[in-house]
Order: C-alpha cells, then sequence, then structure tokens
C-alpha cells in the first residue's frame, strides 16, 4: 500500500482521557492485549510516512515509553483542544511540505485502507483544502457533526456541545481523522480561536474556516466500526467485543472451526492455521502461533506459544511464553507449559507442571509429573530424551538429564541424571507387615470400650 505523495502523521495522544478513570494513560489501554497508540501506529506504518509525530502532554512519560523512539515526540503542555494539540507538531515538521494526516489516539482501529483513501482524496482533480472521515454510528451521542451537501462538500462542522437541534439531528459525525496539504493546515491552525461552549481551539474548525472563504473541504465516509472513539471503559470493552467478533469471522472465514465463536478470544497478533478446531471458551495472550490440524479443547489458555500440526491441547491446559509444542503432540487436562519444548509425538496428558525444559520425541510424561525448576534464586533445565517414559508424580529436579528410553518409577523424585534405557527408582520402599492392620484395629477398639 502507497500514499500518492510523501506525508507526515500526527497521533494526539496528549489528553488524559479522564473519563477511563485510570492512572494508566487512555491511549495505553489495551484492545487484543496491544496498546490503542500502537494499533494507530502499526497502521500508519502500513503506509510508510515520511514523519510520525505523537503530541503528548498528560502522562507524557507513559505515552513517550510506549512510542518508544517510533515516532517523533511533541509536547502539548496544556490541554486547550485538538487544533492546539496539532500545532505542538509544527516544529518537529518544520521543513516538511508533503500532505498531513491527523489521527487521534483514542481512536485506534483505523485501517491504513482508509488512510490511504483520504491521501487519494486530497489529490483527486478538484484538489480540496482538507478531506475529513466521517461515519454515521447507530447512536451519534455527542460526536461533533459535519454539515454537508451530498457530495460530500462541507458547508461546516460543529461540535455536539455547540450544534442547534437542527444540527445535532444530523448523522454524519466526524471520526477526528483529517488530511491537509502543511501549506495550508498551519496558516489556517494559526487562525483558530477558542470562542465556543468548551473554550477549547477546535481541529475541525480548519475545514470551517476554509469553507467560509469557499474553499473546497470534502468529506468521504467510512463503517463506524473502525473509527468509534473511546472515551470510557464501557467503550473500550464494547470495541474489544467489536474486534472480537471481526478476528472470529476471518479466523472461520479462513478455515478454523469455532465451536463456540463468541466464547473465543483473540490477541492481536494471533495466527491459526487451517482446519484447527477452538472449542469454548479459549483465551489467546499475545504470541500464539496454531499451525494446521490442531485441536484445542475447551477452557484453554494460550499466550507466547507455538503448536505445531496435529497436535491436541486440553481441555483446562495453558500454555505460557516459550512453549512449543511439536507435530502431534498431545497435551491434556491441568497441564501448564512454560518456556518448553516438546518434541514430535510427546504426550503430558494430566495434572502436570512442565517449565525449562525439553521433552523428547516420543516421550511419555506421567500424570502429576513436576519439573522443579525454580530454587527461589535460578532456574534450571530438565531435559528428557526420546522415548522416555516419566513415572506418575515424578518430580524431575532440575537441573537434571533423562536419557533417551529411560524409565521413572511412579513417585520418585530425580534429583541425578538417569542414563539412557536405565530405570530410575527414588522413593522409599515398600515394606508389608501381615495381619498389622487387624491387630492395630482390635487393640484401638478395646482402648475405645475402656
Ligand atoms: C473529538 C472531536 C469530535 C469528534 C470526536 C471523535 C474536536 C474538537 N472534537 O471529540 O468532533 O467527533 O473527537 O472521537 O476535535 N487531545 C490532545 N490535546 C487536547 C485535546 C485532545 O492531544 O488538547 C487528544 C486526546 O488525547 C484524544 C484526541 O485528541 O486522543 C481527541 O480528544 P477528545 O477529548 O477525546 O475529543 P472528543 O471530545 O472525543
Ligand atoms: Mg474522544
Amino acid at each position: 500500500m502507497t500514499s500518492p505523495a510523501p506525508f507526515a502523521a500526527i497521533i494526539l495522544a496528549a489528553g488524559m482521557g479522564t473519563r477511563m478513570r485510570s492512572a494508566r494513560h487512555k491511549v495505553l489501554h489495551r484492545i487484543a492485549g496491544k496498546p490503542m497508540l500502537l494499533h494507530l501506529m502499526d497502521a500508519v506504518d502500513a503506509l510508510a510516512p515520511a514523519e510520525k509525530v505523537v503530541v503528548v502532554g498528560a502522562g507524557r512519560d507513559q505515552v513517550e515509553a510506549a512510542v518508544a523512539g517510533r515516532a517523533k515526540i511533541a509536547v502539548q503542555s496544556e490541554q486547550l483542544g485538538t487544533a492546539h494539540a496539532v500545532r505542538m507538531a509544527e516544529d518537529a515538521l518544520a521543513g516538511f511540505e508533503g500532505d498531513v494526516v491527523v489521527l487521534y489516539g483514542d481512536t485506534p482501529l483505523v485501517k491504513a485502507e482508509t488512510v490511504a483513501r483520504m491521501l487519494d482524496r486530497l489529490h483527486a482533480e478538484d484538489a480540496p483544502v482538507a478531506v475529513v472521515l466521517g461515519f454515521r454510528p447507530a447512536d451519534p451521542l455527542a460526536y461533533g457533526r459535519i454539515i454537508a451537501d451530498t457530495d460530500g462538500r462541507i458547508a461546516e462542522m460543529v461540535e455536539f456541545r455547540d450544534a442547534t437541534a437542527e444540527e445535532r439531528a444530523v448523522t454524519l459525525c466526524n471520526s477526528g481523522l483529517i488530511a491537509a496539504r502543511a501549506a495550508d493546515l498551519w496558516p489556517l491552525l494559526a487562525r483558530i480561536g477558542n470562542a465556543n461552549a468548551a473554550g477549547e481551539y477546535y481541529l475541525p474548525d480548519v475545514v470551517t474556516l476554509a469553507a467560509a472563504e469557499g474553499r473546497a473541504c470534502v468529506v468521504i465516509e467510512t463503517e463506524a466500526a473502525e473509527v468509534a472513539g473511546i472515551n470510557s471503559r464501557a467503550e473500550l470493552a464494547a470495541l474489544e467485543a467489536a474486534w472480537q467478533a471481526r478476528r472470529r469471522a476471518e479466523a472461520m472465514a479462513a478455515g478454523a472451526t469455532l465451536l463456540a465463536p463468541e466464547t473465543v478470544w483473540f490477541a492481536h497478533d494471533t495466527i491459526i492455521g487451517r482446519d484447527v478446531t477452538i472449542g469454548q471458551n479459549v483465551v489467546f495472550g499475545p504470541g500464539a502461533a496454531i499451525a494446521d490440524d490442531v485441536t484445542i479443547h475447551a477452557f484453554c489458555h494460550i499466550e507466547g506459544a507455538t503448536v505445531a500440526t496435529g497436535a491436541i491441547v486440553g481441555p483446562y491446559a495453558r500454555l505460557r511464553p516459550g512453549a512449543e509444542l511439536g507435530e502431534g503432540v498431545h497435551v491434556g487436562n491441568f497441564v501448564e507449559v512454560k518456556k518448553a519444548r516438546l518434541g514430535k509425538g510427546a504426550k503430558a496428558n494430566h495434572l502436570t507442571y512442565i517449565g525449562d525444559a525439553t521433552i523428547g520425541a516420543g516421550s511419555n510424561i506421567g500424570a502429576g509429573t513436576i519439573t522443579c525448576n525454580y530454587d527461589g534464586f535460578n532456574k534450571s533445565l530438565t531435559e528428557v530424551g526420546e522415548g522416555a517414559f516419566i513415572g506418575s508424580n515424578t518430580a524431575l529436579v532440575a537441573p537434571v538429564k533423562v536419557g533417551d528410553g529411560a524409565i521413572t518409577a511412579a513417585g520418585s523424585v530425580i534429583t541425578r541424571d538417569v542414563p539412557a534405557d536405565a530405570l530410575a527408582v527414588a522413593r522409599g520402599r515398600q515394606e508389608e507387615r501381615p495381619g498389622w492392620a487387624a491387630r492395630f484395629r482390635e487393640k484401638m477398639r478395646a482402648s475405645k470400650a475402656r
């Protein structure tokens, strides 16, 4: 995807977002496990912008840390409105003469295609001064309204607080996104005042000023779900739900079976292969990649893990970061895997913790096996070879190695390496005392009777 001319993106993120009632800056709240601001930066980056500026103010340390050098930073120390915020980016863009697109940090799911469409429209034959991205939400709430003719030529933009009843009845709303040439934008911004209900410098006034002079500004429209703004936790949850619904539909369209789609939760980067079956109430955290023909039964939590073809996971399994399940691996109920590689065909079907380990192909890990990987100070490695059989309720005290084909007896506490093909028994030896139980009961009954 390309833009018609070099462009700069300005992302406004100076307002703290008080309606979130959070110590965390609004644009750092997450959708599908990724901060809103990074959703926007990724979308913009897909168009290879010449410049990127994030305008920060309230909570700037948090925002700058999240930007992590991916964009220039401009500071708006007092939040005097969106137009004022954009002006704060002018110095950072000194000498830049291309197009400028302004995005709002709290409108995070804008698609790169849509930004490209705005820039294309800016370069259409009629060369408008500005292109505004509009939408028609089911409930227009307190969004700013766009007063435009049927060709999309804008007469005026009005904030909800300043709008008349007639203007409020208009269903075309302002997403906040606007594109203009640098040469038009900066002089218009300098003329904007704050004589309005909020006493703020409104960015949409750029359009109203230009339109009043007969210079064409136009609106193009997009779907409401793409540009819903987030001002509260409830709106955050609603957008997350919309994102999840879209992702589930994509997963099914790409060949996955979701037994109860509305209960499956994806992360922004989840990769799902073909003919994958996902049961009810499965949650993916960031960094999960599931290959073709995998079955994930109900109630699994999977994050930072890769699962190879033909594997069967769950129900009730937890795959944590660094879990790598090889081809055809079985990981069953109440099994937790962290930073561990299970080779082709290995099985751990019940009640097990495998952390900081490698398990060779074809090995069987018995119920209740635990890798004791942490001594309170260090993490140590457990290495199980191929075709090994770890008996039920084995504690593998790391660092420790169990060789290929070795067997550990059930209930063993393995503290030393086990050679290939050996049996390791490390538990109290059983002893039987004939008649002892009967004599014991007799004695106890007699003492009770007294
Ligand atoms: C804004 C628009 C409104 C539009 C809506 C879409 C204005 C005046 N209003 O209203 O027309 O329908 O978005 O969601 O533009 N910000 C700053 N500095 C400031 C003020 C805001 O950086 O001084 C940033 C905020 O952090 C936020 C974005 O700009 O990311 C929008 O600000 P917000 O206060 O949420 O504006 P809305 O009331 O939603
Ligand atoms: Mg907003």
